[in-house]
C-alpha cells in the first residue's frame, strides 16, 4: 500500500467539489505523476468512488462506505480537537486499541472502526456493533484539568451528541443521565469515559461512542435487555456517515471548549431541557444497590439528587438508570 494514499486522499477531499490534477498532487506531495496514478487507480479498485477527466485531473464524487483515514484527514482538517487519527475494518474494541495507543503517542486521538467484534458497554454489557453501520470511534482527549473537574465532562459531551443527532431527525432527542442519548424511549447512542491517571495527574481522558446510524431492525439483537432504536429507523433515508461525523466532532469540539473554560451552570438549563429522567418513575442501580425512585433535581457539580420509595434521598455522581 502506497505511503502517500492517505495524503493524496485528503487533499482530494479537501478540494472537493472541484477536480486536482495530477500535475498539482503530485508537486505538492513532491511525487512523480506515475506515483499519483497507481494510488487512483488503486483506490478505485476499492470503494472509492474518484472521477479522473482528462485535462481537468481527479475529484471524489462521494464518501465511501467504510473509513478511510486520509478522507478523515480532509476533513478533519478544520478541527483543533484531534492530531492522530487511525481507522480500521474491524477490532475487537475502539476503547482497546486507543488505550494501547496512547502508551506510546502522547497526542489527542480518534480512533475508528467499522466492526467491533467486542464492543463494551457500561458496567460490563455488551455493546451491538454491526459493520457499516454505525460510529463506533474513541476520543483520546488531554485536558490539562483537575480529577475533580472530570464529573461533568460527560455532560458537555452528552450535549454534543444529543444536539448532533438531532440535526438527522425530527423526533425529538433526549439526554438519559449521565451517558445516554434516546429517542422517543429507545437508546440510540451510549458512551463511557475512562480516566488514564498518573502521579502528575490526568494523562488522558478516553472517551468510547457508540452511535447506532443505520441500522434497521432486523440488524438488531432483540434478545438485548436494553431497547435500542438507530438514526435511520426515524428517517426515510440513510445517513452519510463522514458527514455526520464530521458535524459530531465540530460539536465535540465546542463542548469540550466550554468543557474547559464555563461551569456546568451555564449549560445546566439547556441540559435539563432536554434530560428524559424527569417526572417519572425510574430504576436506579448504584454499586449493588438497586432501588425505584424519581430525580429532585441536578446540582451545578452535575450530581442527581435522587428520593426513592421510601422517602430516602441520594446524591448521584454515577449510576444506571432504567426508564421502566
Ligand atoms: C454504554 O451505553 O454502555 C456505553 C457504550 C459505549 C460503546 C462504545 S462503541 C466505541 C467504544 N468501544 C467500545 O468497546 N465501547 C465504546
Amino acid at each position: 500500500m502506497s505511503k502517500y494514499r492517505d495524503a493524496i486522499l485528503s487533499l482530494l477531499t479537501k478540494a472537493q467539489p472541484n477536480y486536482l490534477s495530477g500535475q498539482a498532487i503530485a508537486e505538492q506531495l513532491n511525487i512523480s505523476r506515475m506515483s499519483v496514478k497507481k494510488v487512483m487507480d488503486q483506490l478505485k479498485l476499492e470503494d472509492v468512488s474518484i472521477d479522473s477527466v482528462h485535462n481537468k485531473g481527479h475529484r471524489l464524487n462521494a464518501y465511501p462506505a467504510t473509513w478511510y483515514t486520509g478522507i478523515l484527514e480532509g476533513l478533519l482538517s478544520d478541527q483543533q480537537l484531534i492530531t492522530r487519527i487511525q481507522t480500521y475494518d474491524s477490532v475487537t474494541s475502539t476503547q482497546d486499541v486507543a488505550k494501547r495507543t496512547l502508551i506510546d503517542h502522547s497526542d489527542t486521538m480518534l480512533i475508528l472502526s467499522d466492526e467491533q467484534t467486542a464492543g463494551k458497554g457500561r458496567f460490563k454489557r455488551r455493546w451491538q456493533s454491526a459493520k457499516g453501520r454505525g460510529i463506533w470511534m474513541t476520543l483520546v482527549l488531554r485536558p490539562n484539568i483537575p480529577f475533580s473537574m472530570l464529573t461533568t465532562f460527560n455532560l458537555f459531551i452528552s450535549l454534543a451528541i444529543c444536539n448532533t443527532v438531532q440535526q438527522y431527525v425530527d423526533e425529538p432527542v433526549s439526554v438519559k443521565w449521565p451517558n445516554d442519548i434516546y429517542i422517543g424511549d429507545c437508546k440510540v447512542c451510549g458512551f463511557l469515559t475512562e480516566m488514564i491517571a498518573n502521579p502528575d495527574g490526568i494523562e488522558a481522558v478516553v472517551c468510547g461512542i457508540g452511535i447506532n446510524v443505520n441500522q434497521q431492525l432486523e440488524d438488531f439483537d432483540t434478545s438485548e435487555p436494553i431497547q435500542a432504536t438507530s438514526i435511520r429507523l426515524h428517517r426515510d433515508n440513510d445517513v452519510e456517515r463522514y458527514t455526520f461525523l464530521h458535524d459530531l466532532l465540530i460539536n465535540i469540539e465546542q463542548r469540550f471548549q466550554q468543557f474547559l473554560t464555563e461551569p456546568f451552570s451555564t449549560i445546566k438549563a439547556e441540559y435539563i431541557d432536554v434530560s428524559n429522567i424527569w417526572n417519572r418513575r425510574l430504576r436506579f442501580t448504584e454499586g449493588q444497590k438497586q432501588f425505584y425512585g424519581k430525580v429532585i433535581q441536578i446540582d451545578d457539580d452535575g450530581f442527581l439528587h435522587v428520593v426513592d420509595e421510601e422517602g430516602n434521598l441520594y446524591r448521584l455522581m454515577s449510576a444506571d438508570i432504567e426508564l421502566p
